[in-house]
Formats: structure tokens, C-alpha cells, sequence
């Protein structure tokens, strides 16, 4: 085979290669995260990326398989300035240092906010709260652990049937906030039965871009409001619950 002819087939195979990596291509992958998805694939060994799991108002999750039939969970958090704009909202409120920040570097924002929630799973993974395991992160890019089975999402507290909502559970949950607080020093922030997951009857913590320190100024109103949450789902689902000021001062660090 002539060379020319030779760089061609291989060109043609890489084309092939990378198409072949995305079994759903998306719209919202802008060409740059495209770029990064594709480094991503090879230094995490992924062969395929799967339909989104999800769509939310920032992200979406992408069930990653690899060559070795593993699944990660892959969060691309939306690159456009709306999208920025909001992140930058919320980051100014969970980190004073940022409220200066101008949206003129969309991007620049979104990673920090990527990493934000890596270093968040970090710290309460390592701490033993029930989370998925953060793999790695890579401007908006999240890489974790993928909460089901197969690429099929394991179901989000909200979506479990009604006779499995029991008090059991509801005390777990409980467990996790007071663990969250007193040994990762942080409050989720945004907890409800929409942000966490039930898998191999234990329940994963999700969610945590937002989650901060417990030295914050509106720490404990957000606890509060992460607890009436709980319960109010709880509640409605038949579960006896507990005072949620009682419960505020149980997971509380006394100081
Ligand atoms: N590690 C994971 N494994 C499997 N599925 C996941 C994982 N993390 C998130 N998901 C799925 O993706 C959804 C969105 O994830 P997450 O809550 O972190 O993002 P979000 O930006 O808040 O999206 P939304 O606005 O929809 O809440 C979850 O509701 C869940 O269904
Ligand atoms: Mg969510």
C-alpha cells in the first residue's frame, strides 16, 4: 500500500474509532468537551459512551463502559452562559471568594464548579459517607462511580416503591447528614428525595456541587432545610418522623 494511501486508512480508522466511542451522539456535547471526552476515554479505558442517563437544569450523566465491561458515570455540566451564569450564583453563595467573579470565562467557571463537586465527593468518600467514588474530573468533566447496574441507573429515593420507604431507611439518611456534618465538616445543601439514590440497600448521597462547609454563614439553615426535606418526603410516605429542630441539634456539632 502507497504511504498516502496508508495514512488515509488510518485516519479513517481513528475517524471510525472515535465515532464509534459515543453509542448516542449528543447535541449538547459542544467540540470541545467532544476533545476531552476522547482523552478521557483513553486514560480511563473507556470504550463506549452511552445515552444520557439524565438531563438536569446543569448537567448531564452519561453511563461510560469500559473496556473491561465496568460502567462509570460520566457529569458534563452544560457550557453555556446561562448555565454559567447560575453556577456562578451559587458558587458566589457557597464561597464568598468567588462573588467577584464576571462571566466572561464560561468554561473557566463550570470546571471550577466540576471540581468543587469532586473535591466535596473527596472529602465525604473519605470519610465514609455513602457516595459514589470520584474517579477524576477534567474541566467540566465529573468522573465517578456508576450507582446501578450495566449502565441502567440504579432508582433515585423519590422512585422506590412506597412499602420500601421505611423508617429504616429514613434513620440511614439521617446517619449520612449527621456523618456529612461531623466528620466531612459539610452540609449537602441541596438534599431531597431527588438526590439520593438506593442501591444494594444502601443509600448514595448524590448531588454535592453545592454542599458547603459547615463554617459557612448559612450552614445550619441549610441543614435545616436538608432535614425538612427528609422528612417531608418521609412523612408523606407514611413514616413516622422525628422533630427536625431535635434533629438539628442531634447532628449538630456542639460546640
Ligand atoms: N453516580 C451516578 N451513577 C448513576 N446515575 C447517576 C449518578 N449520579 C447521578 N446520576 C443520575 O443523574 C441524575 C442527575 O445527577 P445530579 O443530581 O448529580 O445532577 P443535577 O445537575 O442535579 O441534575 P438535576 O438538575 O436533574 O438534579 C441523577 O438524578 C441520577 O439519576
Ligand atoms: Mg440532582
Amino acid at each position: 500500500m502507497k504511504r498516502l494511501e496508508c495514512l488515509e486508512k488510518r485516519k479513517e480508522e481513528k475517524r471510525l474509532k472515535d465515532k464509534d466511542l459515543f453509542k448516542v451522539v449528543d447535541s449538547t456535547i459542544d467540540a470541545k468537551t467532544f476533545l476531552i471526552l476522547q482523552d478521557l476515554a483513553r486514560k480511563y479505558e473507556i470504550e463506549e459512551y452511552w445515552g444520557a442517563v439524565s438531563s438536569g437544569k446543569e448537567a448531564r450523566v452519561y453511563p461510560a463502559k469500559t473496556y473491561n465491561g465496568n460502567f462509570y458515570a460520566v457529569k458534563i455540566y452544560y457550557t453555556t452562559t446561562s448555565a454559567s451564569k447560575r453556577a456562578i450564583e451559587r458558587y458566589a453563595f457557597s464561597d464568598r471568594r468567588f462573588s467577584n467573579l464576571k462571566t466572561s470565562n464560561t468554561r473557566k467557571i463550570i470546571s471550577i464548579w466540576a471540581k468543587k463537586e469532586f473535591k466535596n465527593l473527596s472529602i465525604m468518600h473519605d470519610n465514609g459517607i455513602i457516595v459514589p467514588k470520584p474517579i477524576g474530573v477534567r474541566e467540566n468533566i465529573l468522573i465517578m462511580e456508576f450507582i446501578g447496574d450495566n449502565g441502567i441507573r440504579a432508582p433515585l429515593l423519590k422512585e422506590i416503591s412506597k412499602d420500601e420507604v421505611s423508617r429504616e431507611l429514613y434513620d440511614n439518611i439521617l446517619l449520612q447528614v449527621e456523618l456529612m456534618v461531623k466528620k466531612a465538616g459539610l452540609v449537602h445543601g441541596d438534599l431531597s428525595e431527588y438526590n439520593v439514590m438506593i442501591w444494594n440497600n444502601k443509600e448514595y448521597i448524590i448531588d454535592v456541587s453545592q454542599s458547603v462547609t459547615i463554617d459557612h454563614e448559612n450552614s445550619q439553615l441549610l441543614l435545616k432545610r436538608d432535614i425538612d426535606n427528609i422528612n417531608r418526603f418521609f412523612e408523606s410516605c407514611g413514616v413516622e418522623v422525628d422533630d427536625s429542630e431535635e434533629i438539628l441539634k442531634r447532628v449538630w456539632i456542639s460546640t
